[in-house]
């Protein structure tokens, strides 16, 4: 199982690690023994590989990691382009400062900072904008897996957060039940299955042959021990990985599920 199949459709895998508010100038070691170890393994790794630290290590490891194909990303962005908003950085200054993508809508950004899905889906405009690809989250909390909402919950931040036009190289998809970020739980088998499924009838239902080929990333206690089962679920095309993305000897063991 090296790479993911939506029906006929091949799809490039992508792993991608999200640092969270982790990270000092310590931290630069791990993600260069990253680029180093994916330089030596050359075409073995069939999946795109990512590293979205805090912002103020972006410059510094986008200049300084440039071995392998490591992609480098943001973790949000403002709507806007520049202007009066301390302590905002803009889609434009993480692409200036070597980001491909920019994770946006996060579960903790949902919490922490009330984003909507219609903030999520103006940010996703902003991060094209800025010719960034946009990994857009979305997630049930435990209350609402409960209830039974999770399909319900899900489609709807997918419907709200994506405005029209958006393609496989312009966006990608992470889904994040909330209750398994950071707490070592993630949900059966089927039930990720089941998700994905939708997603992907979703997206192919809203933008044909486009979403298709769009990737889903699963995310949420991805770790070394668990990623081969998970990443070779029906429509699980990579993994967004907070914890086990700190340490190199972490990330690339979840990597090493699409070696060849
Ligand atoms: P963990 O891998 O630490 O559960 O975090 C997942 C996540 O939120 C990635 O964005």
């Amino acid at each position: 199982m090296n790479q993911s199949d939506a029906g006929a459709t091949q799809i490039r895998a992508l792993v991608a690690g999200n640092w969270k508010m982790n990270g000092l100038k310590a931290a630069l070691s791990q993600a260069l023994a990253v680029d180093e170890q994916l330089a030596g393994a050359g075409d073995a790794i069939n999946a795109d590989v990512m590293i979205c630290p805090p912002a103020t290590m972006l410059m510094v490891l986008s200049e300084l990691a440039g071995k392998s194909g490591l992609k480098i990303g943001g973790q949000d962005c403002h709507v806007n382009q520049a202007g009066a908003h301390t302590g905002d950085v803009s889609a434009e200054m993480l692409a200036d400062a070597g980001a491909s993508a920019v994770i946006l809508g996060h579960s903790e950004r949902r919490a922490d900072h009330g984003e909507t899905d219609k903030l999520v889906c103006e940010k996703v405009a902003a991060a094209h904008r800025a010719g960034l690809t946009a990994i857009v989250c979305v997630g049930e909390t435990i209350g609402q897996r409960q209830a039974g909402l999770t399909l319900g919950v899900v489609a709807r931040q997918l419907t709200g957060s994506l405005p029209d036009g958006v393609n496989a190289e312009t966006v990608v998809i992470a889904y994040e039940p909330v209750w398994a970020i950071g707490t070592g739980l993630t949900p059966s088998v089927e039930d990720v299955a089941q998700v994905h499924g939708m997603i992907r009838e979703r997206l192919v239902e809203r933008f044909g042959e486009e979403g298709a080929r769009m990737r889903i990333l699963y995310g949420g206690s991805v770790k070394p021990s668990n990623a081969v089962e998970l990443m070779g679920i029906a429509n699980v095309n990579g993994a967004l990985v907070g914890g086990a993305s700190l340490l190199a000897s972490d990330f690339l063991g979840i990597v090493d599920a699409y070696r060849g």
